[in-house]
């Protein structure tokens, strides 16, 4: 097993035209930036964790607000500078490499008033209780974490998998840990239930609202598909948004939004 941030250097360069700019990808990520709007205020400080190639770090400064952006891929983290400088953006933010499985000792007391970690960043974690509370003294009162994590039940991947009769992949997460191929690396990751990250972030975080993400929609590895059945993914996306709070954070991730308790 590779450390984290070497295994996510090897699909960097690609990662953008694999899923950011997809069909799938866009209509995704413009329904986190919708929960993100309900908290966001100009002059705001936001904390991300696992920033990738800095697409949500850019959108939160075009916004007004100030970001410290971390991943543990060197290549990730030059991507996204590279974005910032092209687009104007890289005075408001501050990017560091940051590895999520050693903590997050190495980020300096602050008051941050938000802390996104968007699409997976948090699966590559087993316990959430030590994040939660280093977050807890990241965070200042009233502020809020927004964590878009795989969820352990996803419907469409068992579907999808077992009619193509590969079960392994169908019943990966009920087991709630797997390894992941990345590239050609191979990474731990974890699946946590809403109601476990919950109960990690409880002493410190109050829960604001967990919504599905792709109950509807196909999992994020079916892009493909979706640039080829755009009607279909219009539909889906309709169906997913106005059943969010219905599905019970079901599908292939979630959005959960935690406030920090004062
Ligand atoms: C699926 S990508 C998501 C990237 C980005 N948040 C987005 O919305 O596109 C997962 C990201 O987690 C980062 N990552 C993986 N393991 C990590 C770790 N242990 N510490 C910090 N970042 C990690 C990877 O480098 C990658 O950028």
């Amino acid at each position: 097993m590779s450390a984290p941030g070497a295994v996510f250097d090897g699909v960097a360069a690609g990662y953008d035209a694999a899923f950011t700019h997809t069909a799938l990808g866009r209509v995704l990520r413009r329904r986190v930036w919708e929960v993100l709007a309900r908290y966001l205020r100009p002059g705001q400080h936001w904390l991300e964790l696992a920033c990738g190639t800095g697409e949500d770090a850019l959108w939160l400064a075009g916004q007004g607000v100030r970001v410290t952006a971390t991943d543990g891929s060197p290549r990730m983290l030059e991507i996204a500078q590279a974005k910032a400088r092209a687009a104007g953006l890289a005075e408001r933010i501050a990017f560091a490499r940051l590895d999520l499985t050693a903590g997050l000792a190495a980020l300096e007391e602050g008051a941050f008033d938000g802390v996104l970690s968007d699409f997976g960043g948090i699966n590559v974690l087993s316990d959430w209780r030590p994040l939660a509370r280093d977050l807890a003294r990241l965070v200042r009162p009233g502020g809020v974490v927004v964590l878009v994590p795989m969820g352990p039940r996803c419907p469409w991947e068992v579907v999808w998998y077992g009619m193509h009769g590969d079960g392994r992949t169908a019943t990966r997460r009920w087991r709630g840990r797997a390894v992941a191929r990345i590239g050609a690396g191979l990474v731990p990751v974890a699946y946590p239930s809403p109601r476990r990250l919950r109960r990690d972030f409880a002493p410190w975080f109050g829960h604001r609202e967990t919504l599905s993400l792709g109950f509807w929609l196909p999992p994020t590895a079916l892009a493909p598909w979706c640039e080829r059945h755009r009607r279909w993914l219009r539909m889906l996306a309709w169906l997913d948004a106005r059943t969010a709070r219905l599905t019970c954070g079901w599908g292939d991730h979630y959005v959960q939004t935690l406030e920090r308790l004062t």
